[in-house]
């Protein structure tokens, strides 16, 4: 083995060693930019040495563009469920029977936190990673290894000795509540569903087929079982802390238990201490500990006998639903919200809850005057999840879902595939009109200051019929109205006379296409750079925009192909408002702070006209040849052999298309 090979395998096992100190243990030992630092190195001599590849290198931790399709796999052990109960004394019944099934001799429960995620099944062999499997139906599941492989806290290689030359382990992947309510805002920022609780936001994720967006969504771990034919130990507790010492992330919150007192204090702990972790939780399980005894109480057709779940009450009430009301958003997409007699539910008056959609509606079988049971678990809103059947009168009509605009009367359209229904009048159903004018003025748009009555209120008086009609006010328009004085419409025509100076990027966030979220009418206008280009991109050119995808494509080119949005756009344009980024704002950031590039060969995801466009708006220089003052030599495929020789000589650091886009991006 040469010094390369050498340093590559010193550089994973430092690399890995580094991953676990950071996401197991939460225990740092050197800085990101050194481990940055590490990694660049690793990927360098990766590229260098394709003979080296590994699935298992930490590199792999970041994904990749590849779409992933997913192979059933057969469980080498089927993956069962547990029994559930609710209550102390189904525990204490559980107890019992285990006791008695064990014919009364002394046995001990480990008592676990249940996560509340999607369970996992992983395989490794000689201690490295070689399946992770969804559990599916039980008996086979999806192969997602690609996108397992991105998850921080799963090592790829084990540490340690002690380990079985091949084993399972059994976990849950969970999404931090953190994680999750930063997933949800960017997703309510590019108007896409949001997800329900961090278990679905988990599940979608590993089902993503693009393991990138995987290692993007900031998943962790936690692993509770381990199978095999020869495990280090006789019993579970055992085993998993045998599991911890090879790197797996094992839970501390974990305890052995004599006696049932012990098992109701460690519940009783729990259910209040879990609010203060940060995953969630919907549970505590419970097992025998010793894996002679779980052999001798087996299994019935679907759970085994030697464990069981206790859940968590989700905290709930009961109450009557008096009426449906529909909300019409500003793209018309309608909810359907329940209107309820206040409760008092953990600590809050509960009024409304969202109802979602038709189908959920359908699902519960809504009756109005229904009591219904309201819940508060993980999730942001209210939901309700069922109706007392006992309780209903024969009065209350079945709820059924509007088949008309509550506002506008017209007939309201479902798009294939979509869970929504849609107000396809938006040219004049109120709500729609008014809701885009409250966001063309608002904060991240426009900044114009005025608030949702005066839009009403110029709406009905005619003077604003969309939000053109805003740089057309004048203060004698104005300060004839009711509480309208002569200073109040001065401001007001001086805030809409400034947001003509509003740069190009919050201009086109402010149109309000469908999905163009601020996050993205700035990439858009940084990269496309002024309306004219925007209107006339291809399919091809959007979706090479970064964060911009074949939907929002789809809609931006939707935009532009309406004569009415085109001149909508030429009226504003008209009216003085920037449709274009002034050079300064072409900065993007400065990233690469006056460093020199050269680029050679060819690249997968930019021409090298655009990998020097970025460079200069990143803040970095463009040299045309290597010298010992070049920083970065950007190495596509096929490069020169003498360029890079001399590169090696001067000892210049090489970086591939995908360092460069790290390097670029923000954080
Ligand atoms: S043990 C045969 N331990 O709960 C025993 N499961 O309803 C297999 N879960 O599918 C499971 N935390 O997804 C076990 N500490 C824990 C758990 C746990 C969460 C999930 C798991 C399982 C489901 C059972």
């Amino acid at each position: 083995m040469n010094a390369d090979q050498q340093r590559i395998l010193s550089l994973r096992e430092e690399l890995n060693r580094h991953n676990y100190d950071y996401y197991v243990l939460s225990n740092p030992t050197i800085s990101d930019f050194e481990f940055d630092q590490k990694m660049r190195e690793l990927q360098d001599l990766e590229a260098l040495h394709p003979e080296m590849d590994d699935p298992n290198s930490p590199s792999r931790r970041v994904g990749s563009d590849l779409s992933i399709e997913f192979k059933q796999v057969k469980h080498q052990y089927p993956m069962l469920s547990l029994g559930n109960t609710y209550s102390q004394a189904e525990v204490a019944d559980f107890f019992d029977r285990v006791n008695r099934g064990l014919g009364g001799a002394p046995f001990e429960i480990v008592c676990e936190l249940k996560y509340d995620g999607t369970s996992i099944s992983l395989v490794y062999e000689e201690g490295r990673l070689v399946r992770a499997v969804t559990r599916g139906d039980g008996e086979k599941g999806d192969d997602v290894t690609e996108n397992v492989r991105t998850i921080r806290t799963i090592p790829l290689i084990l540490s340690g000795d002690g380990y079985p030359s091949n084993f399972e382990i059994r976990g849950e992947i969970l999404m931090p509540w953190a994680s999750f309510e930063e997933l949800n805002r960017k997703r309510a920022e590019q108007e896409e569903p949001l997800f329900a609780n961090p278990r679905n936001a988990a599940s979608g994720s590993l089902k993503q087929q693009n393991s990138k967006i995987v290692a993007e969504r900031k998943l962790d771990s936690y692993l509770y079982y381990l199978l095999g034919e020869e495990l280090p130990a006789d019993t579970h507790y055992d085993n998993l802390q045998a599991a911890k010492s090879w790197g797996f992330k094992v839970s501390d919150a974990m305890r052995k238990c004599r006696t049932l007192q012990e098992v109701f204090d460690f519940i009783n702990y729990w259910d209040v201490e879990r609010k203060n972790l940060p995953v969630a939780t919907d549970g505590i399980v419970l097992k025998v500990n010793s894996i002679a005894q779980q052999k001798e109480l087996g299994y019935t057709s679907k759970t085994p006998r030697w464990a069981i779940a206790y859940k968590f009450q989700a905290e709930r009430a009961c109450t009557r639903l008096n009426s449906i009301s529909y909300q019409v958003g500003r793209t018309g997409a309608i909810t359907p919200v329940a209107n309820l007699d206040p409760v008092q539910l953990s600590g809050t008056v509960v009024k409304r809850a969202s109802l979602h959609n038709a189908d959920f509606i359908e699902s519960l079988d809504l009756h109005i005057g229904d009591m219904v049971y309201v819940e508060k678990g993980g999730e942001i809103i209210p939901k309700i999840v069922g109706v007392d059947m006992d309780a209903r009168s024969n009065s209350g009509e079945k709820a059924l879902f509007v088949d008309v605009c509550p506002e506008c009367g017209a007939k309201l359209v479902r798009m294939e595939g979509e869970a929504a229904h849609y107000c396809p009048n938006d040219e004049a159903c109120p709500p729609q009109i008014k809701g885009k004018m409250e966001h063309f003025v608002s904060r991240k748009a426009m900044n114009i200051n005025i608030g949702e009555e005066s839009i009403d209120y110029f709406y009905k008086k005619g003077l604003l019929k969309d939000s053109s009609d805003f740089y057309s006010l004048k203060e004698t328009d104005l300060s004839g109205l009711e509480r309208w004085g002569a200073q109040s419409a001065k401001n007001l025509v001086d805030s809409i006379a400034d947001s003509k100076n509003v740069p190009f990027d919050r201009v086109l966030f402010a149109l309000g296409i469908r999905y163009v979220g601020a996050t993205t009418a700035k990439k858009l206008a940084g990269e496309l750079r002024c309306i004219e280009e925007i209107e006339t991109a291809s399919f091809d050119r959007l979706v090479q925009v970064d964060e911009i995808g074949d939907r929002i494509a789809l809609s931006i080119m939707d935009y532009f192909r309406n004569p009415k949005n085109v001149a909508f756009v030429n009226r504003l344009k008209e009216a003085g408002l920037q449709f274009a980024m002034k050079d300064e704002e072409n900065r993007l950031s400065d990233s690469l702070g006056g460093k020199s590039f050269v680029i050679s060969g060819t690249f997968d995801r930019h021409s090298r006209d655009e990998l020097k466009e970025l460079i200069e708006r990143h803040g970095g220089k463009n040299v045309s040849s290597i010298s010992s003052k070049t920083d970065y030599l950007l190495a596509g495929a096929n490069m020169g052999p003498a360029k890079l020789e001399k590169a090696q000589k001067l000892n210049i650091k090489m970086i591939s298309e995908a360092d460069f886009e790290k390097m670029i991006a923000e954080v």
